[in-house]
């Protein structure tokens, strides 16, 4: 989707999506001059309607793309051909906002039938060289077709998509081209189908040069079950820990910013720049879903808080200038100095402790 990363929708702050969405697509527009035209959320545990309307269709995207939708919802659409429907995520804006959504038959990996090349993958490989034993051009294309023609039959309009990797594949890269580049070369010389290399914008242009009316689906995709008594829901209450400082975090980068923009961005002092990375990652659907592992969970925390360190440098120069008369927008070094407590959770917060002894403050500002 172009955003910092692959937002969760459902433990998120929507204020979060939006932010790590600007931020990616903010880096991609000066990168490359172009903003994406496709919400590409295959993985995330359930889609929100928020996700349609107002991080889909408001963003400017064409179509979303995902796969993880209840598995009992998944057979129906896949038996009456509503896998691929217009999306009418809002209620209050209806259609000036829906989005075509296309769902995956079963996953995001190759079709059924054995394409699967990574090195160390078992499918058999093209072999085109009749000289040779395992030579298998007329099974491996026969494999193809069906697998084409058995998603086709569950798609409507003459265009369906496989989706030729999965997690962690394309470590070496090579594997994967050569068969494709064999399999597009002989498949496309068989004639009964045509295959080609593709992108979802070329496949959503595709599907909407058909004029097809497409089934309107409403509301979210959540609870996700994946199997029967295979409910994702605990993650909506997992690493509560983690959650928390997530939207603590996300607050205080939201009125740091402001004070940002108050006293003006400097060029060499602090900015909220950390911290709006470590947010925009802590979106992801295994970061503030609480999905990942504990040495995963350690290392968002801790970019969280170096953001927050650095954030709060400005928010304390800020403060200082602000409560000081006459001070400016040039203000850089108030001689206010505001301590911030960010352990109040465990009550500790050394500018409050008084030593009695001495009548003064523990910290000296
Ligand atoms: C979809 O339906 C077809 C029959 O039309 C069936 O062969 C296929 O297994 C179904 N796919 C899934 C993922 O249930
Ligand atoms: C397509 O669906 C029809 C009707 O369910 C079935 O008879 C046929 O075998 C299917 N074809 C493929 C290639 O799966």
């Amino acid at each position: 989707n172009g955003g910092m990363c692959m937002h969760d929708e459902a433990t998120v702050h929507y204020i979060d999506m939006i932010d790590q969405t600007t931020l990616g697509h903010r880096f991609i527009k000066e990168e490359f001059g172009q903003i994406p035209r496709i919400g590409w959320q295959i993985d995330p545990f359930g889609h929100s309607a928020v996700q349609a309307y107002l991080l889909g269709a408001e963003v400017g995207f064409d179509a979303l793309y995902f796969f993880r939708i209840d598995y009992q919802d998944r057979d129906t659409r896949n038996g009456t051909k509503e896998l691929e429907v217009v999306w009418r995520g809002s209620k209050t804006f209806g259609s000036s906002a829906d989005i075509f959504a296309g769902i995956f038959p079963k996953n995001y990996e190759p079709p059924p039938g054995e394409f699967y090349f990574e090195v160390d993958d078992t499918s058999p490989v093209v072999q085109d060289d009749p000289l040779l034993f395992d030579y298998n051009v007329e099974q491996r294309v026969n494999d193809f077709v069906a697998a084409a023609l058995a998603q086709a039959n569950v798609t409507r309009t003459n265009h369906i998509m496989f989706t030729m990797g999965t997690d962690f594949k394309y470590q070496y890269a090579e594997s994967w081209f050569r068969q494709m580049d064999k399999l597009i070369h002989y498949v496309n010389k068989d004639g009964r189908v045509n295959a080609l290399y593709s992108t979802p914008s070329i496949y959503t242009d595709a599907k909407f040069s058909t004029n097809e009316p497409w089934p309107l689906k409403t509301n979210d995709f959540f609870p996700y079950a994946d199997n029967p008594n295979a409910y994702w829901t605990g993650y909506f209450t997992s690493r509560p820990a983690l959650k928390r400082y997530v939207r603590m975090m996300s607050g205080y980068y939201l009125a740091a910013r402001q004070l940002e923009f108050f006293i003006g961005r400097s060029k060499s002092g602090s900015t909220t720049d950390s911290l709006g990375d470590a947010l925009a990652l802590a979106q992801h659907h295994d970061a503030v879903t609480g999905t990942e592992k504990q040495h995963v969970a350690n290392d968002y925390a801790k970019r969280l808080s170096i953001g927050y360190k650095k954030a709060e440098e400005l928010v304390s120069t800020s403060l200082g200038c602000l409560s000081e008369s006459g001070s400016n927008s040039r203000c850089s070094s108030p001689t206010t100095k505001f301590v911030q407590c960010p352990l109040l959770n465990i009550t500790y917060c050394p500018p409050s402790e008084m030593n009695l002894s001495q009548g003064k403050s523990l910290v000296s500002s």
